[in-house]
């Protein structure tokens, strides 16, 4: 399975199988997106809340490929009311696709769309995806049911925001890890804009004195996990 980061948080995901994953697809207007909406195709596409900043181009790609949108229940009848494919979730549960196992977790923060409507809990998402569990956990603060969350699911992979203002920042995300436990953390929702810059170096060395392995992703590489 291939995983690559498109900056921000967004990712694609594409499993042994050549199924193509999307999360959070924030490309058009983010200023450091290595690629454009043309570039990108979907079979899937999972949204953690509703901000413009990860519900990013998902309806358009949506109106491109005809993908199937993942989401907690109010953003996927928002997406629904648009006209696109949803699969209503919610916090808790997990479903399996083809392409593998989707289950969303609590995360503290907000979810109102760029039209002013409010969508529901945002939540975080673990994939369980060709032998691997990646932990996506969206925007959110700190919270203490990671602990959880790591011990119901052991996780390889952990994807967690560090960019301060309006999630963890960097000691807060080190301490995520800690609770979490994941095999490797990729610090994401950092320097895309002057109010949530943070030195993704700094996370990575202060992960590293926990004695667990962080990788910093550049902007478009993908890696095989
Ligand atoms: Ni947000
Ligand atoms: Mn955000």
């Amino acid at each position: 399975m291939k995983l690559k980061y498109f900056s921000h948080s967004a990712f694609q995901i594409t499993t042994n199988e050549g199924k193509v994953i999307l999360i959070d697809p924030y490309i058009t207007g983010n200023p450091t997106s290595p690629v454009k909406v043309e570039d990108v195709h979907a079979d899937y596409i999972v949204l953690t809340h509703g901000h413009g900043d990860h519900l990013g181009d998902a309806m358009t790609i949506a109106e491109r490929d005809n993908c199937l949108i993942i989401a907690v229940n109010e953003l996927a009848d928002y997406i629904a009311a648009k006209g696109y494919n949803a699969h209503n979730m919610h916090i808790g549960g997990g479903y399996n696709f083809e392409f593998g196992r989707v289950k969303f977790t609590i995360a503290h923060h907000g979810s109102k769309t760029p039209d002013g409507e409010y969508v529901g809990e945002p939540a975080g998402v673990i994939l369980s995806i060709d032998g691997k569990n990646i932990y996506h956990c969206g925007d959110t603060g700190l919270f203490y049911d990671m602990k959880l969350i790591g011990e119901m699911t052991p996780i390889d992979y952990m994807l967690l925001p560090i960019g301060d203002n309006f999630t963890m920042g960097i000691d807060d995300a080190v301490k995520a890890v800690e609770l979490t436990n994941p095999k490797v953390a990729i610090p994401i929702h950092y320097n895309t804009f002057p109010v949530i810059n943070a030195d993704p170096n700094e996370f990575k060395q202060k992960v590293e004195a926990l004695g667990k392995k962080s990788i910093v992703l550049k902007y478009g590489e993908e890696i095989e996990i």
